[in-house]
C-alpha cells in the first residue's frame, strides 16, 4: 500500500467502520472495499440465495444464483469438457475442480483441490490434454483428463523467470486458436517507463515455453483476453492508470495485433498524451492503436469471453462477456458489475448491463473478476470479495427458483447433432442394458430405468453427463463425438 494521509492508524480504523472517500491529491480518491484490499481478507461472505434476483439482477432472459462460496480470493475459472469447473485461489496457491451440479441443486457437488503449493496461480487454460497454469513468475502445466478433471503425471514448469513483482502480480495464460501459448504481464507500476520489456505486454510462446515472444506492448494490465469466434481476432481488457481524476482515462478492450503498441504509459485512451509522461513521446503516441472500445475510467475490466454456446439465440452468441471489478479510486465507485459487449453491424460496440447489483449506492458486497462459458452455456463468475462463484443460464425462471432454492432447469433445446444410430451401436456394444433394461439386466442388479431424459438433458449436458458419470455408472473410453451420439440415441430412445 502507498504511504499516504489516509491510511493512518486512524484512518485505518474509520476505514474499517464503514465507506470512507478519502482524498489526498486533487483528483484522487481511495473509495474502495479498503479493508479487503489492505488485509486481503475475505471481503464479505457468500450472498444469501435471497439477493439473486432481487439484488444481483441478470439481463432479461437469463437469471443468476450462486453455484459455490467459500472460496476466499477466488480468480480465474476454466470450464472442462466433463462439466466441471477449475478455479484458481492464488492466495492459497491451489487450482481447485469444482464438480459439476448434478444432483440438479444448482450448487457445484464438491470440491478438489487439484494442485496445490503453487506460487500464485491465476489464470488457467486446458488444451489438448494439458492443464496450464500461470503463476507469479512462471507458467506449468500437466496433463489432465477433460472427462473426469483427474490429472495425470507431474506438473512443471515450462516457462520460468517472468517479471514479477510490482503493482499488477497477476498472469494469465490462454492457448490460442492458432496453438500458441499466450501469456500477459501488467505494468510494475501505475506510470512509469518500465527496464524489463516484457511488462506491460503480451507474450506468446509454442505451448511446450520454447520460442518466446512479445507479442503487443503498451498494454498496463491485460487481465483478461479471448478469441473472437468468426475472425479469430484477439481481444484484451486493459486497466488505465490511476491519479487522473475520477472520469479520465477510460479503462480498454483491445483488438491486439502482433506488433502492436496499445500506448501506455505515453497515451491513454485515443491517443491522448499523458500529462506525467507523454512530453517528448509524441510521435509514439500518435502512432499507438486506440481501444476498440472505451470502458468508464476506473472500472477495472479483467476476464472476458465470447459465447459460443450453439444453444444461445442468435443475437446471444459470439457477444463478449466481461467481468468489471469496479474502482477503488474513484470518489463514487463504479464497475463492480458484469457487462456484456455487442458487435453492431457497423463495427461499434455496444455496452449493456448483463449482471449488476454487486454495489448499489456505494454498499460492495460482490467483485466480479472471471467470466466463463461451461459445456453446457452456463456462464461463470467469480467473485475474489465474495469468495463465491456464480452462474447465469438462459431462463427468467431461474430467479425465482434461486429464491426458492430449488433447480428449475432451463427449457431443453432438443437439437440434435449426434448420430442416433452410430449411439444405438454404441449402447449395444458396451451393454448398458445389463444396468438399464430390466428385461436385459445382469442377475443379481437392480435395473435402473432410464426414462424422461429430455426433462433434464440436452444432448450437451447429456454428453457431458458421459464423460464424468455419477458413481457407480462406470465411466467408458468415449471420444467428444461418441459421447454426442450416444447422448443423441438416449434423448431419442429414453425422451
Ligand atoms: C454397472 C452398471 C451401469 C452400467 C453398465 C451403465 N450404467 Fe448408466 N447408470 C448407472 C447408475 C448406477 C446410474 C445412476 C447414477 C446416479 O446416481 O446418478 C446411471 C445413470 C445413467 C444415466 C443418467 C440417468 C438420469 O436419470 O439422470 C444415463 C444417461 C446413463 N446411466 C447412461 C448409460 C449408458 C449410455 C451406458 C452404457 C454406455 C450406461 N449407462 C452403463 C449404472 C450403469
Amino acid at each position: 500500500m502507498k504511504s499516504n494521509h489516509c491510511l493512518s492508524i486512524a484512518g485505518l480504523l474509520a476505514l474499517a467502520t464503514g465507506a470512507l472517500a478519502c482524498t489526498w491529491i486533487p483528483g484522487y480518491a481511495v473509495n474502495a472495499p479498503v479493508l479487503h484490499m489492505v488485509f486481503g481478507t475475505m471481503g464479505a461472505d457468500t450472498p444469501d440465495d435471497e439477493v439473486f434476483g432481487s439484488r444481483i439482477v441478470a439481463a432479461e432472459g437469463f437469471g443468476v444464483g450462486l453455484f459455490a462460496g467459500g472460496l476466499p480470493g477466488v480468480r480465474f475459472l476454466r470450464p472442462l469438457e466433463g462439466g466441471a469447473l477449475l478455479a484458481t485461489t492464488p492466495r492459497e496457491g491451489i487450482v481447485w475442480r469444482l464438480e459439476a451440479d448434478r444432483d440438479g441443486d444448482g450448487r457445484s457437488d464438491g470440491r478438489t483441490p487439484l494442485l496445490e503449493g503453487l506460487d500464485r496461480p491465476h489464470g488457467v487454460d486446458v488444451h489438448e490434454g494439458w492443464l496450464y497454469v500461470a503463476e507469479g513468475d512462471a507458467v506449468g502445466r500437466v496433463e489432465i483428463d477433460v472427462g473426469t478433471g483427474e490429472l495425470d503425471g507431474e506438473y512443471t514448469r515450462i516457462v520460468d523467470g517472468l517479471p514479477e513483482g510490482g503493482n499488477h502480480w497477476t498472469r494469465t495464460v490462454r492457448i490460442g486458436p492458432d496453438g500458441w501459448m499466450y501469456v500477459s504481464v501488467g505494468s510494475s507500476c501505475n506510470v512509469c517507463f518500465e527496464e524489463d520489456e516484457r511488462r506491460a505486454a503480451m507474450l506468446r510462446f509454442r505451448t511446450d515455453g520454447s520460442e518466446p515472444e512479445i507479442l503487443a506492448t503498451g498494454l498496463r494490465n491485460s487481465v483478461g483476453f479471448d478469441w473472437q469466434p468468426g475472425t479469430g481476432d484477439l481481444y484484451a481488457t486493459d486497466n488505465g492508470r490511476d491519479l487522473l481524476g475520477d472520469d479520465f482515462p477510460p479503462c480498454e478492450l483491445n483488438r491486439v495485433e502482433r506488433g502492436g503498441f496499445y500506448g501506455w504509459p505515453v497515451a491513454n485512451g485515443a491517443r491522448v498524451l499523458d500529462p506525467d509522461l507523454g512530453e517528448g513521446h509524441e510521435e509514439r503516441a500518435r502512432n499507438s492503436i486506440p481501444p476498440a472500445h472505451p470502458f468508464r475510467a476506473h472500472t477495472a475490466p479483467l476476464g472476458m469471453v465470447f459465447l459460443r454456446h450453439e444453444n444461445l439465440p442468435d443475437e446471444w452468441r459470439g457477444v463478449a462477456i466481461v467481468a468489471l471489478h469496479g474502482s477503488w479510486n474513484r470518489s463514487r465507485k463504479d464497475g463492480y458489475e458484469v457487462v456484456s459487449l455487442h458487435w453492431n453491424a457497423d463495427g461499434t460496440i455496444e455496452e449493456r448491463d448483463f449482471v449488476t447489483g454487486f454495489e448499489r449506492d456505494e454498499d460492495v458486497i460482490g467483485r466480479p473478476v472471471d467470466v466463463a462459458e461451461g459445456v453446457d452455456g452456463t456462464i461463470y463468475i467469480s467473485d475474489d470479495y465474495a469468495g463465491s462463484i456464480y452462474r447465469v443460464e438462459r431462463g427468467p425462471q431461474w430467479d425465482e427458483a434461486s429464491v426458492a432454492g430449488t433447480r428449475a432447469r432451463p427449457e431443453p433445446a432438443r437439437k440434435s447433432t449426434g448420430s442416433t444410430e452410430h449411439g444405438a451401436a454404441l449402447w449395444e456394444e458396451h451393454d448398458c442394458a445389463r444396468c438399464h433394461d430390466a428385461a436385459r439386466a445382469t442377475p443379481g442388479v437392480v435395473p435402473i430405468p432410464l426414462e424422461e431424459l429430455g426433462a433434464r438433458y440436452d444432448e450437451t449436458r447429456l454428453a457431458a453427463f458421459l464423460a464424468a458419470p455419477t458413481p457407480p455408472m462406470p465411466l467408458y473410453p468415449l471420444d467428444a463425438a461418441a459421447r454426442r451420439d450416444l447422448a443423441a440415441f438416449l434423448l431419442d430412445r429414453f425422451d
